[in-house]
């Protein structure tokens, strides 16, 4: 289950209750889906071929509909990252860029782990949500944020679009960004 790291204070929550009211608060999704969903043949696998993630959207197809029909994704995904991807720290490299979407981006975790850097609210600064198999959570519109790996370097995770090509990303310069804290 997701904990978070605000970086300005090193404090960490790692009560659910207080991590779905946060995101509550932001209009934002956190939720869980079942992990015993995902296919057998790809359990402990990071480098997915088109037809092992086409399985992976398929075993979580209800998930996918009932977000959809609730939050207004029209398109979805699914991406492997793991030391065997190729390129993987050029791939690293763009996603660890502070940027904001045009629409609201959902990203389910259902194997490995990661971590959203996410603009919190008012002066909360950078807040660390370290994730893992399982987690559910959106990025609200607008809100400054990028993905990263955790040690372990490995994930699956499906991605849910508002728009019908995938998203649109706005780099955003922030001063107020510490990249060590
Ligand atoms: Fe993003």
């Amino acid at each position: 289950m997701a904990q978070l790291r605000f970086r300005n204070t090193n404090e960490r929550i790692t009560s659910q209750e207080q991590i779905k009211a946060l995101f509550d608060g932001l209009g934002a999704v956190y939720e869980r889906w079942d992990t015993a969903k995902l296919p057998e043949a790809i359990r402990g696998r990071f480098l997915l071929s088109e037809e092992d993630k086409q399985a992976v959207l398929a075993s979580y197809d209800a998930e996918i509909r009932e977000l959809s029909g609730r939050r207004g994704y029209r398109s979805w995904d699914a991406i492997a990252l793991s030391d065997e991807t190729p390129q993987i720290e050029e791939q690293l490299k763009k996603f660890e860029q502070i940027h904001i979407h045009p629409e609201d981006e959902l990203r389910a975790i259902v194997a490995g782990s990661g971590v959203f850097v996410v603009k919190g609210p008012g002066d909360a600064g950078y807040i660390d949500v370290e994730v893992e198999a399982g987690d559910v959570l959106s990025v609200p519109k607008g809100t400054p944020h990028f993905f990263t790996l955790q040690a372990d370097r490995r994930v699956v995770a499906v991605r849910l679009f508002v728009g019908e090509d995938g998203w649109i990303a706005e780099p955003v310069e922030d001063p107020s960004y510490q990249a060590g804290a």
